[in-house]
């Protein structure tokens, strides 16, 4: 439940992150009386700016397209609660201020309970100074929770991950610290345990004896322009797979929880992972976009290394060795620079048996994690008309249709309200990103060039559906794209 006398102080507040996802998604939540009651929020960065500077910052990315005076006076209102603090990340000094600055806000609480939530939008460089700093100088004993809220990345493989969550827990206990994967809190995401095990229909084929192949695919139309620098040491795998992807997978391929409580679905998410051997090489395609139709190639970028064989897609393969899934190929995929933005599961059924149908569709069930929330089952009806033929059709939820009046919340809003509610379900465990880090820190280490030459990424052009080799690579798994001329109906929503 939410706690009174709240205050969350946001680490890295003149930040990308910040800036983008983080204020936004307070903003949001404040404005739908979803913060407790006389929360209030202190940025804290390095940049020394005075107070209108800091509301203008944080403000910049909140939306109002239509000018709606009642938002513009709900941002007013929200940079009432909103102060800033500049200071060094490394000196304890500052953080006594930072101290010093809470217990004002909190002089002012009715009650004695204060409870301080940490949020952390830094990079990994000033990561561990900074739970120091806090644990030693803004950590409250009198009573209250006391939070930290961490993003990613956590390290570079399993060595440097245990290294920085070892060092995390040195002051911050499990229970304190809460993990983001931000698609953990997307509404569709949320959605697949409900999908799974509320419908008899849908859980019965649930396996195996059913399913042939699961891919889970993340498209980008944009590049890594700007970013490159950040990009090129961390590689698309690091930046998607291992952790947005990786974690649909074991909401997919999960057991059935023995409730929503946040430690029994963890425990069957890290159950699956440990079912899962690392990735062999063979079952890894990668790729680099190059320059094409007026748009720059990876290279072109300036904050690149020349001659980077840095992936920027990715196409692996993951074995689930359990009675429900032993043979399933589980596909995974991701790409900057492609020919859309989308996000989604696709679980292709195996074939009827044959006899009465000749090369007739497989199912599809296609999960849309975005854009345009969907999930939608592609089936075999009889074409209408005085003759008997099959053909693909198909079984439709779409949200924007479905759901006319509802707001799909924002994933950060999600997040960031289950952290004030102490609540762990969509939160990353500790043994979980341990268990995510052995799938691939080996190809992870070959990608690198740690135990030989390093690999060099095929090509494919920017706004490309991505490298030509894929096509046999999904094949090569048992996908079939048997339902030519097929148009989803609503896919322009
Ligand atoms: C981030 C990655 O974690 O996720 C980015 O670092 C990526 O490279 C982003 O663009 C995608 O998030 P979303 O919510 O836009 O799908």
């Amino acid at each position: 439940e939410l706690k009174d006398n709240t205050v969350i102080v946001v680490l890295g507040a003149s930040g990308d992150l910040a800036k983008k996802k983080t204020f936004p998604a307070l903003f949001g939540l404040y404005a739908q009386n979803y913060l407790p009651r006389d929360v209030k929020i202190i940025g804290y960065a390095r940049t020394k700016m005075d107070l209108p500077e800091f509301h203008k910052r944080a403000t910049s990315y909140i939306k109002n397209p239509d000018d709606s005076p009642e938002i513009a006076a709900k941002i007013q209102e929200f940079k009432d609660i909103l102060t800033y603090l500049a200071g060094s990340y490394e000196d304890g000094g500052a953080f006594v201020e930072l101290n010093k600055c809470l217990e004002d806000i909190e002089a002012g609480y009715q009650s004695k309970e204060c409870n301080r939530i940490f949020y952390l939008a830094l990079p990994p460089s000033v990561f561990i100074p900074v739970a120091k700093n806090l644990k030693e100088h803004c950590y409250v004993t009198k009573g209250g929770v006391n939070r930290i809220v961490v993003e990613k990345p956590f390290g570079k493989d399993l060595e440097s991950a245990r290294e920085l969550l070892g060092s995390l827990k040195r002051y911050w206990t499990e229970d304190e610290t809460f993990r983001i994967d931000h698609y953990l809190g997307k509404e569709m995401v949320k959605n697949i345990l409900v999908l799974r095990f509320a419908n008899v229909a849908m859980n019965a084929t649930w396996d195996k004896n059913s399913i042939s192949n699961v891919q889970i695919t993340f498209k980008e139309p944009f590049g890594t322009e700007g970013r490159g620098g950040y990009f090129d040491e961390f590689g698309m795998i690091r930046d998607v797979l291992q952790n947005h992807l990786l974690q649909v997978l074991s909401i997919i391929a999960m057991e059935r929880p023995v409730s929503f409580a946040a430690e029994d679905i963890r425990d069957e998410k890290v159950k699956v992972l440990r079912a899962i051997p690392p990735i062999e090489r063979d079952d890894t395609l990668l790729g680099q976009y190059v320059a094409a139709n007026g748009k720059p190639g990876y290279l072109d970028d300036d904050t690149v290394p020349n001659n980077s064989v840095c992936p920027t897609f990715a196409a692996t393969t993951l074995w689930i060795h359990n009675p429900r899934w032993e043979g399933v190929p589980f596909i995974l995929k991701a790409g900057k620079a492609l020919n859309e933005a989308k996000v989604e599961v696709r679980i292709q059924f195996k074939d009827v048996t044959q006899g009465i149908f000749k090369d007739i569709a497989r199912n599809e069930l296609v999960i849309r994690i975005q854009p345009s929330e969907a999930i939608y089952l592609k089936l075999n009806a009889k074409t209408p008309g005085l003759y008997t033929r099959a053909m693909p059709t198909e079984m439709d939820l779409t949200y924007k249709r479905r759901f006319t009046d509802t707001k799909i919340p924002e994933a950060y809003e999600a997040l960031i309200l289950d952290a004030l509610k102490g609540d762990h379900s969509n939160f990353v465990r500790h043994d979980e990103l341990d268990v995510a880090w052995k799938i691939f820190t080996p190809i992870l280490h070959w990608i690198d060039g740690k135990d030989g030459p390093r690999p060099k990424p095929v090509n494919y052009p920017y706004g490309s559906r991505g490298p030509k080799e894929l096509t046999a690579f999904v094949t090569k798994y048992g996908f079939k794209r048997n339902t030519e001329g097929y148009v989803w109906p609503v896919s322009s929503l």
